[in-house]
C-alpha cells in the first residue's frame, strides 16, 4: 500500500507502539489522526501535527465519539493498536469487571471500528485494516489468561473477515508484536524490543502488502507453532 497522502487513525496512537505507528505513516506522508484518553498526550501529538480525537475505547461512547471523529473524511488506513493488560486472576472473582474492561477495549472496541469504519474504507480506492493482536494470540501464557483470550479472538475475527473482504479494495492486516518497551511492559525484566523497531517492521509489512506481520521474534515462534502447536504453547504457558 502506498501511504504517501492517505488518511489514517491509529488508536492508541498517543503512546507506545500506536505512537511510533502514526510518527512512521505520518514520515510516509499519511495524514494521521491519534485516538487516546490522555487530553495531555494528545497535546503533545497535536503539537507534532497530529489529528486527535480523545475517546475511551472501553465504553460504547468512547467508540462513538472516535467513529464521529472521523466520519465524512476519507478513512483509507485504521490500526487498531489500543490495548490493555488485565488484572484478572481466577481465584479472585472481584477481578472480573478488569477482565471485561480488557474484552471491551481490546476485542469489542476493535470489532466495532472494523465495522462501523468499513463503509468509508470500502469507498476509497485503497484501503486497510491493520489490527495489534500479539505474539500470545499463537499460544497464551497463564499469567495472562484474559489478555490472551482478547488476542486470540481478535486474530480470529482478522482472518475470518479478512476472507469475507478478500475480493474487495479493503486489505487485512494483522501484526503480532513480541515483547515491546512500553508502559504495558514496565515491571517486566528480560529482552525487549524498540517501539520504534517493532512499528516499522508494521509499516513495512502494510507497505509491501503482507496479511500476517510476525515482529521480531513472533517470527521464530511462528516457526516452532507450524512445526508443534504443542511445543509453542508449552513454551509459551510459563512465559
Ligand atoms: N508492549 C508489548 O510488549 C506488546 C506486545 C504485544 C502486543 N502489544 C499490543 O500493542 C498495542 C499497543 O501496546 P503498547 O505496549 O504500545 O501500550 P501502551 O504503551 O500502554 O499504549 C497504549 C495506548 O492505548 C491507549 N489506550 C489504552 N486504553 C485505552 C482505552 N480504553 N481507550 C482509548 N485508548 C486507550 C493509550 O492511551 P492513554 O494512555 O491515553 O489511555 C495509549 O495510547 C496493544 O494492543 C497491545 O496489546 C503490546
Amino acid at each position: 500500500m502506498d501511504l504517501h497522502g492517505k488518511l489514517a487513525l491509529v488508536t492508541g496512537g498517543s503512546d507506545g507502539i500506536g505512537r511510533e505507528i502514526a510518527l512512521q505513516l505520518q514520515a510516509a506522508g499519511a495524514d494521521v489522526i491519534v485516538t487516546g484518553r490522555s487530553a495531555e498526550k494528545l497535546q503533545a501529538m497535536a503539537a507534532l501535527g497530529f489529528g486527535t480525537i480523545a475517546g475511551d475505547l472501553s465504553v460504547p461512547a468512547g467508540v462513538d465519539t472516535v467513529v464521529s471523529g472521523v466520519a465524512h473524511r476519507p478513512l483509507a488506513l485504521l490500526v487498531n493498536n489500543a490495548g490493555v493488560g488485565s488484572e484478572y486472576e481466577l481465584d479472585r472473582p472481584e477481578t472480573l469487571e478488569s477482565a471485561a474492561h480488557c474484552i471491551r477495549t481490546n476485542l469489542d472496541a476493535p470489532i466495532a471500528l472494523c465495522t462501523r469504519l468499513l463503509p468509508t474504507l470500502r469507498a476509497q480506492p485503497e484501503a486497510a485494516i491493520v489490527n495489534v493482536t500479539s505474539g500470545l494470540a499463537i499460544a497464551p501464557r497463564a499469567g495472562g489468561s484474559i489478555y490472551c483470550a482478547t488476542k486470540a479472538g481478535l486474530r480470529s475475527y482478522t482472518q475470518a473477515i479478512r476472507h469475507l473482504l478478500k475480493d474487495s479494495n479493503v486489505r487485512v492486516i494483522e501484526a503480532l508484536p513480541p515483547v515491546v518497551e512500553t508502559n504495558m511492559t514496565a515491571g517486566r525484566t528480560g529482552k525487549k524490543m524498540s517501539a520504534h523497531d517493532c512499528a516499522a517492521e508494521i509499516i513495512r509489512g502494510i507497505r509491501t502488502g503482507k496479511s500476517e506481520v510476525n515482529v521480531g521474534m513472533v517470527k521464530l515462534l511462528q516457526l516452532v507453532h507450524s512445526v508443534s502447536p504443542a511445543l509453542a504453547r508449552r513454551i509459551m504457558i510459563r512465559f
